[in-house]
């Protein structure tokens, strides 16, 4: 069947990253991205969006008629676009977050029942507070923090966190409006029969990803040492032992293109999507393959406190999406980093303002 696809936020890693993937490999479906280029770099996608034939629109999903501009024959949305910084409107107005994440994605709904399109939610493993992943136990090893094998929490184990984790408490506006977002959803869902499905991803991460302090965090790693930059270390000791599972966008690719075709297996449910444990580094680790990696070694500053709503450890349990989809991620830590390398190295003028500021 011939799709007609709206990515939001199609000129960001992830929306220009799955429309890439889905026109190369479909070349006769029709394909929109609408991006507002909010996020510095997203305008660097835009030749590589045209020279696929893949349709730009400069708008806003907060703007209703920037939406509904696009052309209403569309069987799928991808709701890709946000203010995807978990610092976000904790030092500054969450208006633009409470706006964009939550306001801009209840538009797309609209949307999508009106059209009758699937709704394909990118949504994030920060909808889960921070105060219950205090209370993970973990031991602590050269290079990490590991997750114990018995837990008190509920939705936790040694093989990562599940769907059971509890959501009460307090997580940042990003993952707040994320969040409300995913309730709205199940509701456009169950009372407009909208056919949804929702992705709460871990951390993702390749080439493409415009790095900064505050998201984007592998990827600025890898940035800051190929130009010989610094970087800290904060909270958790210093040591930088804190954990994260990493999926590489092309991994989310093979899922976001099954759940494209078969809506029927995915609808109304709601999945983790990560590395899971296999697929999972330290900064401290990081460190050390970025070293190899780029031949250089750079000053790391300890820094005691940790970061507002930061967390110690994240790792994603897939155990649900794969028995739903059988889709397990595959690139691991070390071949995505070369990846980022490689793509730096290629592209190190274009990149150089945008990676270094
Ligand atoms: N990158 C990750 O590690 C990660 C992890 C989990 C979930 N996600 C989710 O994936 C999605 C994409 O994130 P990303 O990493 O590609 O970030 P990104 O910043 O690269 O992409 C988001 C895009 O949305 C655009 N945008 C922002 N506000 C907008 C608005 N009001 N109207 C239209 N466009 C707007 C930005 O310009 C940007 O191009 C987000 O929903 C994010 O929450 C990302």
């Amino acid at each position: 069947m011939q799709k007609k696809i709206l990515i939001t936020g199609g000129a960001g890693f992830v929306g220009s990253s799955l429309a890439i993937g889905i026109k190369k490999k479909y070349p006769q479906y029709s394909i929109t991205c609408l991006d507002n280029l909010k996020r510095r770099g997203s305008e660097l996608n835009l030749p590589r969006l045209d020279s696929l034939g893949i349709q730009f629109i400069h708008g806003d999903i907060r703007n209703r008629e920037d939406l509904y501009s696009v052309e209403n024959e569309l069987t799928t949305i991808i709701e890709a676009s946000a203010e995807p910084s978990v610092l976000a409107g904790i030092n500054n107005s969450p208006d633009y977050i409470i706006n964009t994440n939550l306001l801009g994605t209840v538009n797309c709904l609209h949307l999508a029942a009106k059209v009758k399109a699937d709704f394909i939610f990118v949504s994030t493993s920060r909808i889960y507070p921070v105060e219950p992943n205090d209370q993970i136990l973990f031991t602590e090893q050269d290079t990490r923090f590991v997750l114990s094998e018995q837990q008190e929490v509920k939705g936790v184990s040694g093989n990562g966190i599940s769907e059971d984790f509890p959501i009460d408490g307090s997580r940042s506006f990003y993952g707040a409006t994320k969040l409300c977002s995913e309730f709205l959803i199940s509701e456009f869902n169950k009372f407009y029969s909208l056919p949804t499905v929702i992705n709460r991803c871990g951390v993702i991460t390749g080439p493409w990803q415009m790095g900064k302090t505050d998201q984007g965090v592998i990827v600025h790693w890898v940035a800051q040492h190929y130009w010989n930059k610094a970087l800290s270390y904060f909270g958790y000791g210093g040591q930088g032992k804190q954990v994260r599972d990493i999926l590489h966008v092309g991994d989310l690719f093979e899922l976001i293109d099954f759940q494209l075709h078969h809506m029927d297996k995915v609808n109304g449910r709601v999945f983790n999507v990560g590395g899971g444990k296999e697929i999972s580094v330290s900064l401290s680790e990081l460190t050390a393959i970025c070293e190899k990696i780029t031949g250089n070694k750079i000053p790391i500053t300890k820094v005691q406190e940790e970061r507002q709503a930061d967390i110690r450890i994240y790792i994603s349990d897939n155990s649900r999406i794969k028995a739903a989809t059988g889709w397990v991620p595959v690139t691991g830590v070390e071949e995505t980093i070369r990846d980022i390398y490689q793509w730096i190295k290629t592209n190190e003028l274009l990149l150089k303002p945008i990676l270094t500021r």
